[in-house]
């Protein structure tokens, strides 16, 4: 095993991130503020290439806007939603390499749907690039359906595919 520290260790959180942590539960799940905005833009410049990558900054900015939330994952992920009126929409998604594959993204997904719905969203909605068939799979066993599709939508001229996950009703 590696020894080299986790992205998100990196960078002072309130609560820590757990460096050790190897599985997943939503006890290791917590509400972002904009104090958090160093770590968050720590995770997402480990989860993604550098040109995709968000500063400090941006997430600071989203983070005091209406509508906007933001979780965080002690074993290094986050997700970062905004929901106006009945809809969701989750902004981007990320986990760190070191703790993929354990569950991280399926508790943040979860976790967030639910915030959502308590805000009123009745669906949740995001776009993923046709290419990434990693995020693909995860999306599809979460219960997420293909509702639309943009051509040409990223940098790489990769078609955008819309996804859709059904809240239900506001509780
Ligand atoms: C996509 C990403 C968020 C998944 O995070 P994760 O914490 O590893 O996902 P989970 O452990 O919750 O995976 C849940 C399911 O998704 C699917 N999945 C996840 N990673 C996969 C992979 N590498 N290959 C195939 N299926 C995969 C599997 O069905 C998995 O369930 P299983 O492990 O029981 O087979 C992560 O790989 C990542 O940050 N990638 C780079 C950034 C990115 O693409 N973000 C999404 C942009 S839209």
């Amino acid at each position: 095993m590696s020894t080299r520290p986790k992205p998100g260790c990196r960078a002072s959180a309130h609560p820590p991130p757990d460096c050790n942590a190897t599985v997943t539960d939503e006890t290791k799940l917590y509400r972002a503020t904009p104090a958090h905005a160093e770590i968050m833009a720590a995770i997402h410049a480990a989860a993604f290439p550098a040109h995709d990558a968000w500063s400090q900054a941006v997430f600071g900015q989203q983070l005091e806007l209406p509508g906007v939330f933001g979780l965080l994952h002690a074993s290094g992920g986050l997700i970062l939603v905004r929901v106006a009126a009945d809809e969701g929409e989750i902004l981007t998604l990320g986990v760190t390499p070191e703790a993929r594959r354990g569950g991280v993204a399926t508790a943040l997904l979860r976790k967030s749907a639910m915030i959502a719905a308590g805000m009123g969203a009745t669906a949740v909605f995001l776009e993923v690039s046709v290419a990434n068939s990693v995020a693909l799979a995860l999306y599809t066993r979460i219960g997420f359906a293909t509702v639309g599709r943009r051509r040409d939508y990223y940098s790489d001229r990769s078609d955008a595919l819309v996804l859709r996950l059904d809240t239900g009703e506001p509780g």
